[in-house]
């Protein structure tokens, strides 16, 4: 028998992280200890609503908790909305019914702490939201950066353009403050950046074989047709970047992406460049700027960071893999 490994999806469902759900569902490597929402995509008080109905369709509700996120970045003024690529309500066109499920009395942030206690040195978190969870997590528990095995995260841009502004990913710029109290934590963190999932395209000859799957991924091509026709709206050729669900691969294969290991700083104080992701290569050796204070006290080498797509086809997986979780019929 396979021994799945703990895992929570921190979460802010959104189109590309509700078909990350079930990608993890269906490579069938991962026992999903609870499903945490944050702001992001949406305001909190939605991708929650958003993720308790994903959890209903997915059929994972009665056996996986789905909690609340913080209503708001750690410092700044609600979260933007970004109805443009995933839809007014966050999931395309889909009106889901909600989650029979109790409503948990944890947050977000205080079920990733209980999680990291109970399954501590085994537990691995994949983020594919804004950090303010895992921020607010580590605030109250700093012990929380030891007691993670891996933290994987989808966001940044080490060394491509942005895609919120010319310098920022959504993620990072989202909640700067979350990002840059987390990646200068000391916590293991493997970015999952633009350079890389800008290299995993979706495109129409894969959504074909979705729609042709029957009905457990029919959810999942109509979502993921919204996505390709917000991208092409944004000048794209037809296809959409599959930026969460590579997060959700790296988690158990890292050969989806090339790393390399270095230190990153996020931008949370410009306005200009706000949510930019700093990345330093550990090849720059110990972290001296004697020009920057601020950076030279702030980085730590403890990360690994996406260059660019790895040698093992991500595509070709997440097709196959959508596949063989039921799903829903919705
Ligand atoms: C990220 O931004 C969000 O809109 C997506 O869900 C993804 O997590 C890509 O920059
Ligand atoms: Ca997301």
């Amino acid at each position: 028998m396979t021994v799945r490994s703990p895992i929570v999806l921190d979460s802010d469902p959104g189109i590309d992280d509700a078909v990350a759900l079930q990608y993890l569902l269906g490579t069938g490597l991962w026992d999903l200890k609870a499903y945490t929402s944050v702001g992001g995509n949406l305001p909190a008080a939605q991708t929650y609503l958003n993720a308790r109905a994903l959890a209903r369709a997915m059929r994972i509700d009665a056996d996986v908790p789905v909690h609340r996120g913080a209503g708001r970045p750690l410092t700044r003024l609600p979260y933007r909305v970004a109805d443009d690529f995933h839809g007014p309500a966050g999931l395309g066109h889909e009106t889901l019914p909600d989650s029979t499920a109790a409503h948990p009395a944890e947050s977000s942030a205080q079920a990733l702490l209980r999680l990291s206690r109970e399954y501590e040195g085994e537990l691995t978190v994949c983020a594919t939201g804004p950090l303010t969870n895992v921020a607010i997590a580590l605030l109250e528990d700093p012990a929380f950066v030891r007691r993670v095995r891996r933290f994987v995260f989808m966001g940044g841009a080490a060394r491509v353009p942005g895609n919120i502004t010319p310098v920022a990913e959504f993620n990072m710029w989202a909640d700067p403050d979350a990002a840059e109290l987390v990646l200068s934590s000391g916590i293991p963190f493997t970015m999952v950046d633009l350079d890389a999932s800008h290299g995993w395209l979706f495109g129409p000859a894969d959504l074909a074989v979705l729609e042709a799957a029957g009905p457990g991924t029919a959810l999942a091509a109509r979502l993921l047709r919204v996505y390709m026709d917000a991208y092409r709206r944004g000048g794209g050729d037809g296809t959409c970047p599959l930026h969460d669900p590579l997060a959700v691969g790296v988690c158990a294969d890292e050969s989806y992406v090339t790393l390399t290991e270095g230190a990153v700083v996020v931008e949370s104080a410009a306005e200009l460049t706000r949510g930019q992701t700093v990345f330093i290569p550990s090849a720059a050796g110990r972290i001296y700027y004697p020009e920057s204070p601020a950076l030279t006290a702030r980085a730590r080498l403890t990360g690994r960071v996406a260059l660019g797509p790895g040698s093992r086809d991500f595509t070709q997986d997440f097709v196959a893999a959508l596949q063989r979780w039921p799903g829903t019929d919705a």
